[in-house]
């Protein structure tokens, strides 16, 4: 007689078992939608308890994996409303405060954890479903984290160099290429065959659910969101936009951060306030900006040179401003009730420059062009993507990203006088 095939066990060591339970996700999330909860819960098995000992035993890398996989599982759980037997919610429970507290983040996914920290290798990266599109989301938004990683120093390097208008002048290319890539990724987020709205919206994207209260809806958590990414705010950091809001976001976002990067953050802006930023550049060459704002509703009508400047350079798809009036996007519209800084008495006017300095001032341009490249695909995607829905992490969503038409890190480079 043929031996019975054995029924696979799961691993007694609790992170590996909370690993294999989120490497079932996929098929939990097809299960799911066919079989039902009880199927899907018979799947993921009965869930281990991961302690707080056995993550003071692990090393760096499997504390993130655990964190990973354990916070993906609630995830996983919470969209579906799971209703857990007294054991599973105690193992739930120990396990996403054990992880929450040895890395030091809130109980909840988040997006370093799930962007970055995601092993790349296709058999060990983690995902909610098997939908093609997740794993190039997930793919594709590490493409522009790690372009971002590549860019920083290079703008870092600029402001301190012995020469810094010699040290702008050969940044350029790599700039230019490195924000060419990440902006035309982005505008691969909008397209229909690399990113089906149907897979995005309904597949996977209410995974990334903030956690609210069952009574009033109100956040408790906020869910993963680019909002998270740390690149993304070293990189402006260091060009010099420091608006209130944006300051705001980048304190409450610092508690998603992993510790290290809460360092890297925290030094980025002590530069920039400490005029190591391209903004300083600017204005050791222009003079001080003294109260021009950063961000302001004056600056709408600043929206065509900046747009004219974006797809000089290739920062923006050509059919960029088609596609916010073909989602009925008004541009330029300051957000109803929202606060802002008043228009100061006197605008400085900008010291004449010689020619190198007239070359660097071009530069400057671009670099704001590249940032606005960047945001305008970017609230092109979430209009077509989530159109009027609330961003995942706690903001109104496209409305919120809108704010990015005001904001100039070098404004005296834009007014009208
Ligand atoms: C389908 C794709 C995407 C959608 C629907 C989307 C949507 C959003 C939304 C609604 C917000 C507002 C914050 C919130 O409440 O979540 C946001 C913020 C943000 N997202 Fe995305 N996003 C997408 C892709 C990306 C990608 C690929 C990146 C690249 C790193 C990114 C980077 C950012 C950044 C940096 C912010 C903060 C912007 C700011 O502070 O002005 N997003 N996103």
């Amino acid at each position: 007689m043929q031996p019975s095939r054995p029924v696979p066990t799961p691993p007694a060591d609790p992170a590996a078992a909370w690993a294999s339970v989120s490497m079932h996700l996929p098929r939990a999330h097809g299960l799911h939608a066919t079989q039902g909860m009880a199927a899907t819960l018979g799947l993921l098995g009965p869930l281990p308890t991961l302690a707080a000992a056995e993550l003071a035993a692990m090393d760096d890398r499997g504390r993130l994996e655990a964190g990973l996989d354990v916070f993906m599982v609630e995830a996983f759980l919470r969209r579906h409303r799971a209703v857990l037997s007294s054991q599973d919610r105690g193992a739930l429970e120990t396990s996403t405060t054990a992880v929450a507290e040895v890395l030091d983040i809130p109980p909840i996914l988040t997006y370093p954890l799930y962007i970055r920290e995601n092993p790349s290798a296709p058999e060990r990266q983690r995902r909610f479903t098997p939908l093609a599109a997740e794993a190039r989301f997930i793919r594709m938004h590490r493409l522009i984290e790690d372009e971002m990683d590549r860019l920083l120093p290079v703008l870092t390097a600029v402001p301190v160099a012995f020469d810094p208008l010699g040290a702008l002048e050969a940044a350029m290319p790599a700039l230019r290429a490195g924000f060419r890539l990440i902006n035309r990724t982005m505008a691969g987020f909008r397209s229909p065959t690399r990113m089906p709205h149907h897979d995005f919206f309904v597949g996977f994207r209410p995974y990334y659910d903030s956690r609210k209260d069952p009574e009033t809806q109100q956040v408790i958590l906020e869910g993963p969101s680019g909002l998270q990414s740390a690149a993304y705010r070293m990189l402006a950091m260091r060009i010099g936009y420091r608006d209130a809001s944006f300051d705001r976001w980048t304190d409450r976002l610092m508690r998603h951060q992993l510790p290290a990067t809460r360092a890297a953050l925290r030094s980025a802006r002590a530069d920039r306030d400490d005029g190591r930023s391209l903004l300083a550049l600017c204005e050791s060459l222009v003079g001080p900006l003294g109260d021009l704002p950063p961000l302001h509703p004056r600056y709408a009508p600043q929206l065509p040179r900046l747009f004219a400047a974006a797809r000089a350079g290739a920062y923006v798809s050509p059919d960029i401003e088609a596609s916010f009036a073909r989602l009925n996007l008004v541009l330029g519209a300051w957000p109803s009730g929202a606060a802002h800084a008043p228009w100061p008495d006197a605008v400085p006017i900008p010291r004449p420059v010689d020619a190198s300095g007239e070359r660097a001032l071009t530069h400057l341009r671009e670099i704001e062009a590249m940032i606005f490249g960047f945001q305008m695909e970017h609230a092109a995607t979430a209009a077509d993507q989530i159109g009027t829905e609330h961003g995942t992490g706690g903001t109104s969503g496209v409305e919120f990203l809108l704010l990015a038409t005001f904001r100039r890190a070098f404004p005296l480079l834009w007014v009208d006088l």
